[in-house]
C-alpha cells in the first residue's frame, strides 16, 4: 500500500519537475513565458550597463583629481630606513687579495657615478642648514641640491680608488631611503658603533656624519628628477688586532626626530652589518 503511494508521488514529482522546466501546456520555461524571460534579460542588461557606466565614471573622475607630481592620499610621512653601500650586510674580504674586495669597490664606484662633478654641476649649491622648500614655485619640476662625491673625501673613490679596502680600512656609505615630504627636525647625523668592548676608530665624511637639512624635503621621482640622497661615509680604521674577527657594526641616525629604535623594524633609522677583514 505504502509502496504504490510512493510510486504515485514519485511520478507526480517527476512530471512536476519536468513541468517546472518546460510546461508544454502554457509554454512556460522554468515557470516563465518567453516574453517574461526577455524582459528579465533586458532588465539585467540595462542594469549591468548602468553599473559599468557608474564605475567608469567614478574612475574617470578619480583619475582627473590625481596629480602625476604629488601623491594625493598620504595620512602621515613615514620614517626612512637606513641602507648601506656596498649592498651587503656581511662585508668580508682579504685585504691582500684584490679579487676578494673588487666586487665592493666596483659597487661603490658605480653607485657614486651619479655624484660625479659632471652630474652634480647641474644641481644647485643650496644654502646649508635649512630646508630647500619649493612648495610654491610655479614650476612643477623641482631643483635639487648638489652632493658631490668629493664631499666623501677619503671615501669618495677619487683619492683612493680602492675605498680603503686594500689597506684594511674599508669605507661604507650610508643613506636614508627617499621619503616624499620628509623634513627631519634637529640636526641629523650618523653614529656608528661596534658592539664589543674595545671601540674602533672611525672617520666620518662629511665631518661628524652630518646630514644637511638642505637635502629635504624630497618632492618625488617625477617632480624631483635630479635629486640625489645625501650620503654619509664611515671609514673603519681597523688595525692588525681587528683582523680575522667578525665585527658587528651598528649605525643609527641620531640628533633628530627620525626613529631609530623601532622594535619591529630593525632597519628604521638604523642598520646593522658585519665586517670581517683578513690579511
Ligand atoms: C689573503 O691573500 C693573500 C694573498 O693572496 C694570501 O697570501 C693569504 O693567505 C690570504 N689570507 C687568507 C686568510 O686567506
Ligand atoms: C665619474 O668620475 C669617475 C672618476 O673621476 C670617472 O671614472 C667616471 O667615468 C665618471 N663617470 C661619469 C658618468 O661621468
Ligand atoms: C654614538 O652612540 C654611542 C652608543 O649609543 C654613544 O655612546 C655615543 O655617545 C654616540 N656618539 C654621538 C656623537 O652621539
Amino acid at each position: 500500500m505504502a509502496s504504490t503511494e510512493d510510486k504515485a508521488a514519485k511520478q507526480e514529482s517527476a512530471t512536476g519537475w519536468k513541468d517546472s522546466f518546460y510546461n508544454p501546456r502554457t509554454g512556460e520555461v522554468l515557470g516563465r513565458t518567453g516574453s517574461s524571460w526577455a524582459l528579465i534579460l533586458l532588465f539585467y542588461l540595462v542594469f549591468y550597463c548602468f553599473l559599468a557606466g557608474m564605475f567608469a565614471l567614478t574612475m574617470w573622475v578619480l583619475l582627473l583629481t590625481l596629480d602625476d607630481y604629488v601623491p594625493k592620499y598620504r595620512d602621515r610621512v613615514p620614517y626612512p630606513g637606513l641602507v648601506i653601500r656596498p649592498n651587503s650586510l656581511d662585508l668580508s674580504f682579504n685585504k691582500s687579495d684584490p679579487l676578494k674586495y673588487v666586487q665592493y669597490v666596483k659597487h661603490l664606484e658605480s653607485f657614486l657615478q651619479r655624484y660625479n662633478d659632471s652630474q652634480q654641476d647641474k644641481n644647485d649649491d643650496c644654502p646649508p642648514g635649512e630646508y630647500f622648500l619649493q612648495d610654491d614655485t610655479e614650476d612643477m619640476s623641482k631643483k635639487a641640491c648638489l652632493f658631490k662625491r668629493g664631499f666623501l673625501s677619503l671615501c669618495s673613490g677619487l683619492s683612493d680608488t680602492n675605498f680603503g679596502y686594500s689597506e684594511g680600512k674599508p669605507c661604507v656609505l650610508l643613506k636614508m631611503n627617499r621619503i616624499i615630504g620628509l623634513k627631519p627636525r634637529g640636526d641629523p647625523y650618523i653614529n656608528c658603533t661596534v658592539k664589543r668592548d674595545t671601540p674602533i676608530q672611525m672617520q666620518y665624511f662629511p665631518s661628524e656624519g652630518r646630514i644637511d637639512k638642505k637635502y629635504f624635503p624630497y618632492y618625488g621621482k617625477k617632480a624631483h628628477e635630479s635629486y640625489v640622497q645625501p650620503l654619509v661615509a664611515v671609514e673603519l680604521l681597523l688595525t692588525k688586532d681587528d683582523y680575522n674577527k667578525e665585527l658587528p657594526v651598528e649605525c643609527r641616525v641620531e640628533g633628530s626626530d627620525l626613529r631609530n629604535n623601532d622594535e619591529r623594524d630593525k632597519f628604521l633609522g638604523r642598520v646593522t652589518f658585519r665586517v670581517t677583514v683578513v690579511e
